[in-house]
Parts: C-alpha cells; sequence; structure tokens
C-alpha cells in the first residue's frame, strides 16, 4: 500500500501535447490504487480523448460540457471538495496565467479556485514562454500561495528546439503527488530525517574494494515511507541500482569516512537518524597507490577500524540539540537478540531493528526482512516476515511516536 491508495486524485490536463503523457500519469495513479477523476480543459480535448481517460481510470471524465449540463451547478464544488489533491499535468502558461488571476472560465479552472485540497502542477510549454517574465511571475504567485510544482525539465520540445519546458516524466509526478500528500496528511510533516542506505567500499587498490551485499532495498524503502508521512528526507546512500525516491536530497557516498561526513553535516538539522546502512567495521590501512600485480606474489593487507558512525554520534549527541532519536539496525547471522541489545545500549539508540540474516528470506538483497525492535526502555515487538516496505512503515510509525 502507498499513500496513494484509496485517495481521490482530481488530475487536470490543459491542452499541451503532454497530454498524452497525462493518460500515462493516469494510469499510473490508478495502478497505485488512487481513485481518479479527469477534468479536460478545451484545449485539452483537441489533443486527446475523454474516453482515454476514462478507459485507464474507470472512471468518468469530465469535460466543459458537462459546465452546462444539469449538474452544472454542484459539479465544481463536489469534485474540489472530493478531493484529496488537484494534479494539473500537464499545466500551461496559459492555464498558469488563469490560476493565478484567480480566472475560472473552465470547468478545472472553477474547480481549481473552488478546492480546498493541495495542488500540484507539472508545467509543459515552449522554453521561451516558460522563460517569460509573465510566466515566472505567475508561478510565484502560485507557488507564494502553496501550489506545489514538478518539472519542467530540460528535454526537446514542441518547437523542435531543446530547452527547459518539457513535462516532467508521469513517474516523477506520481512521486511528487505522494510527497505533497504526505506533507498535507502526514504525521512526520515538518520533521527533517536522515536516513543511511546500501553498503560501503573500502578501498584496497586503484581497482579493488572491500563491499557486502547491502541492496539499499531496505534503506530506500525508508525514505519512501519517510517522505509519504510528510518528512524531509537527506538519503545517504552507497551506489545501488535503485533509483532515489522523489522528493528525497541524495547524497552519494563510497566509503565510511565519506558517510560518516555526510551524516556529521546533515544531522544537526534533523530531528532523526536512521542508519540502516551496512557500514564496514574494517577498512584496508595503507590503501596501494598502484594495482597490486599478481606477479609480486599474495599481498598481506593489513586492516584497521573504520570509524564507527553510531557511535561518533552518539559522543556528539548533547550538542546535537535538535535531534530527538537515533534508530540501528543489527544484521547478525547469530545470537541476535543478545548482540542486538549490546549495540543498542552502546550506541545509545532510541530503539533498533535487530535484522536475522541467518535466514533466506531475511537481511541483504532479499524483498523481505524478520525483525524484532529492541527499544530504550526494554520493550521488544518481535514482526513476522514482512516485505521491506512494510517494515519501513512500521519503524516510521514508530520513530514518529517518539517524535510526537
Ligand atoms: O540493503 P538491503 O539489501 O535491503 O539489506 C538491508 C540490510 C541487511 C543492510 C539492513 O536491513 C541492515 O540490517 N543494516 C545494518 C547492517 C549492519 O551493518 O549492521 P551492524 O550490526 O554491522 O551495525 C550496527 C549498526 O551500526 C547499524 O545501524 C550500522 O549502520 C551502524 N554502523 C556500523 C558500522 C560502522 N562503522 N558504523 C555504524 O554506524
Amino acid at each position: 500500500m502507498s499513500i496513494l491508495t484509496g485517495k481521490r486524485i482530481l488530475l487536470g490536463i490543459t491542452g499541451s501535447i503532454a497530454a498524452y503523457k497525462g493518460a500515462d500519469l493516469a494510469s499510473k495513479l490508478t495502478q497505485a490504487g488512487a481513485l481518479v477523476d479527469t477534468i479536460l480543459s478545451p484545449g485539452a480535448e483537441k489533443f486527446i480523448s475523454p474516453l482515454t481517460f476514462q478507459s485507464v481510470t474507470g472512471r468518468k471524465a469530465f469535460t466543459d460540457a458537462e459546465l452546462w449540463g444539469g449538474e452544472a451547478h454542484v459539479l465544481h464544488i463536489g469534485l474540489g471538495h472530493s478531493a484529496d489533491l488537484l494534479i494539473i499535468a500537464p499545466g500551461t502558461a496559459n492555464t498558469l496565467a488563469k490560476l493565478a488571476n484567480g480566472q475560472a472560465d473552465t470547468l478545472l479552472t472553477i474547480t481549481a479556485l473552488a478546492t480546498e485540497c493541495p495542488i500540484l502542477i507539472a508545467p509543459a510549454m515552449d522554453g521561451g514562454m516558460y522563460a517569460h517574465p509573465a510566466t515566472q511571475r505567475n508561478l510565484r504567485t502560485l507557488a507564494e500561495r502553496g501550489v506545489s510544482f514538478v518539472g519542467p525539465v530540460t528535454g526537446h520540445l514542441a518547437s523542435g528546439l531543446i530547452g527547459v519546458g518539457r513535462m516532467a516524466d508521469p513517474h516523477e509526478i506520481a512521486g511528487m503527488a505522494k510527497v505533497v500528500l504526505g506533507r498535507s496528511l502526514g504525521r512526520l510533516h515538518g520533521k527533517q530525517i536522515v536516513i543511511t542506505a546500501g553498503g560501503s567500499q573500502e578501498p584496497i587498490d586503484p581497482v579493488r574494494v572491500i563491499t557486502n551485499h547491502s541492496s539499499g532495498k531496505q534503506g530506500y524503502a525508508l525514505a519512501q515511507a519517510a517522505l509519504e508521512l510528510g518528512a524531509e528526507v537527506t538519503l545517504i546512500s552507497h551506489p545501488t541500482a535503485l533509483s532515489a525516491p522523489v522528493g528525497a536530497q541524495l547524497v552519494m557516498v563510497n566509503t565510511v569516512a565519506e558517510m560518516l561526513a555526510a551524516v556529521l553535516s546533515t544531522v544537526e538539522q534533523a530531528d532523526a537518524l536512521i542508519m540502516a546502512a551496512a557500514v564496514a567495521d574494517f577498512r584496508v590501512k595503507k590503501v596501494a597507490e598502484n594495482k597490486l600485480k599478481k606477479q609480486d606474489g599474495i599481498p598481506q593487507i593489513e586492516l584497521e577500524a573504520a570509524p564507527d558512525i553510531l557511535a561518533t554520534v552518539a559522543r556528539h549527541r548533547s550538542s546535537l540539540t535538535r535531534l530527538k532519536a537515533v534508530v540501528g539496525f543489527a544484521a547478525e547471522s547469530r545470537d541476535l537478540l543478545e548482540n542486538a541489545q549490546a549495540k543498542l545500549f552502546s550506541k545509545k539508540l532510541d530503539f533498533i531493528a535487530a535484522n536475522d540474516i541467518s535466514a533466506q528470506d531475511a537481511g541483504f538483497a532479499v524483498e523481505t526482512n524478520r525483525i524484532t525492535l529492541l527499544f530504550a526502555d526494554g520493550k521488544r515487538e518481535i514482526l513476522p516476515l514482512l516485505t521491506k516496505n512494510e517494515v519501513a512503515d512500521i519503524i516510521l510509525a514508530r520513530l514518529a511516536a517518539i517524535l510526537e
């Protein structure tokens, strides 16, 4: 389940060639469980038919024909009031100008004026129109009123030129919709959360590294769950094959030292830190300047202790006045609860997710985890086998309870 499940999304389509991508967006939102009602502007109807939207959403798509129908006097009120979010994608320069000036001459602009739900706009227009001072002023006016924007991005425009004005990808818009809904409904609205994900890479020589099997899945799931609860998320990650959740501020790192520096520079402004990353405990004492050659024989590589990030944060805790909660993970193949309890205590955590990596269906790279949560006050919560998304939802709910 995502925050979109069961939510009523009003999708406004306006007159741009990008209207065809609006159908993909409607499909993505519907597949995520949202109830999508579409309103096409008269311009949009020239590019795409209401039937396209009805076919992908399974719900009625409205046009200005309904504006003058029997239900006309209540339609825009009903649509606007029942919506959790109004997305306008594509949003043309003309529509932005109308909204900025409170003009209400189509079913879409009347509804936008009547609704009290959050509004997200994905602008789409030619580069010159986007850069025009009038458009820029309209964007500022709308932003000051609390309207959120996604894009536009740089790319091929309908004019044949390359520039800024292309509508954001539907995947990005759907991701941003989750962020905007999270901010309006979520328990972590206004909270800053730093999350680490993936493994670490400690160099041996210019081509070789010591690393581990962490895929980043658990950390990225935590970041997505935090965003959907309305938090501002900094995701500090080792390179992975995953794409970062839309709305998270991504900081890429390789070594433990880089992750430590990134954590220390962001945690000062954070309400909570979640260390899901599998960080090296040891690193190479003297990294070889040149590639080690096999003709020179088997190398003797001396290791030293890598800095412990959570222990360092614990030492600075008294000066980190905003930081209200620190959550760790313990990946253990034996003596799970004893080892996790020791880490909870030594790293001064609020709670720790003890992760039984001896099981085939838990730990590194797989889709599921078997977790027991151990809290500083001695309470324990044994979770069944869950997807990493479900684990993330539970951890964020427990964290929200501490921050509240
Ligand atoms: O990325 P996935 O494939 O989804 O896998 C998820 C996971 C198995 C990596 C994750 O769920 C997990 O268990 N992460 C913690 C793994 C780990 O490093 O545990 P640890 O017991 O070695 O470390 C204990 C805690 O100290 C962790 O929160 C770790 O981030 C932190 N640590 C560890 C070493 C170090 N030098 N500094 C640290 O802060």
